[in-house]
């Protein structure tokens, strides 16, 4: 069993991986962004999730680069963790990048040569993140895991907030935090979508980090009181036997 200290930003698994719960803003009030992310930064938040949406990827459309630099104006502090839904993801890291955003994930799915991308990620000095759909193997991700610094694992179908995880989604987690584990790796394990009181506790006991929510921090407008009870559940949840 492994005993935790909470910290102010997030709940921190002794030894070493600190459990961050990452909102998304796609479930805040897209009319006043400046405010939720102030919002965000009194309620003691290190990450915002940012879900960009292209209608193609997937079939809804959210914002792009432009939004980004205005929220980067807002907030100085927040780690910009930006969630590309997008197709041809090369084509606008660099104005992510520009706008501010300080983790560019990808989709495995949309990068036909994920290698490349990941060189040019880097070359634009982000943290450099890939994601999979639930129905998308791991194999997809394997042979670059230890070029990556962060691995979303979509627990839902990406598209839409307010959804119900998928538990099957988490066994992907638990296979990642074994190999993490066994090969000594560094990249962070995060999971996004249907994350609440409920299964944050689930995700973090397969060996998540990070926890993206949308609707259980924005979903009722009690963000501090939402926020709180997130992280008192994720650091409730005991790690993978051996777990960092
Ligand atoms: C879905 C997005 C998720 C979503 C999470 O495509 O990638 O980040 O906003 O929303 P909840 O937490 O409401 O499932
Ligand atoms: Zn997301």
């Amino acid at each position: 069993m492994v005993t935790r200290k909470k910290t102010s930003r997030g709940t921190r698994s002794a030894p070493g991986r600190e459990i961050i719960i990452a909102p998304s803003i796609l479930s805040a009030d897209f009319a006043d962004l400046k405010t939720e992310l102030r919002r965000l930064e009194r309620a003691g938040c290190s990450w915002v999730h940012l879900d960009v949406m292209d209608g193609h990827f997937v079939p809804n459309l959210t914002f792009g680069a432009p939004v980004v630099a205005a929220l980067r104006r807002v907030s100085s502090k927040l780690f910009f963790d930006a969630h590309l839904m997008v197709e041809a993801p090369w084509k606008m890291i660099g104005d992510f990048a520009e706008a501010g955003a300080q983790q560019i994930t990808v989709h495995a799915e949309a990068c036909p040569d994920l290698p490349k991308i990941i060189r040019q990620l880097q070359r634009l000095k982000v943290k450099v993140g890939v994601s999979v759909r639930p129905k998308t193997s791991l194999r997809r991700v394997e042979e670059v895991l230890d070029e990556i610094d962060n691995v979303l694992i979509m627990t839902v179908e990406p598209g839409f907030g307010g959804q119900e995880l998928i538990p099957a989604t988490l066994n992907k987690v638990r296979r990642l935090e074994l190999h993490r584990q066994k090969h000594g790796l560094k990249f962070r394990l995060q999971v996004d979508g249907g994350i609440n009181l409920e299964t944050a506790p689930l995700a973090v006991a397969a060996g998540a980090d990070v926890l993206v929510a949308g609707s259980a921090v924005f979903g009722n407008g009690r963000v501090a009181s939402n926020l709180r009870a997130l992280r008192a559940a994720a650091s409730e949840a005991p790690r993978l036997r051996g777990a960092r």
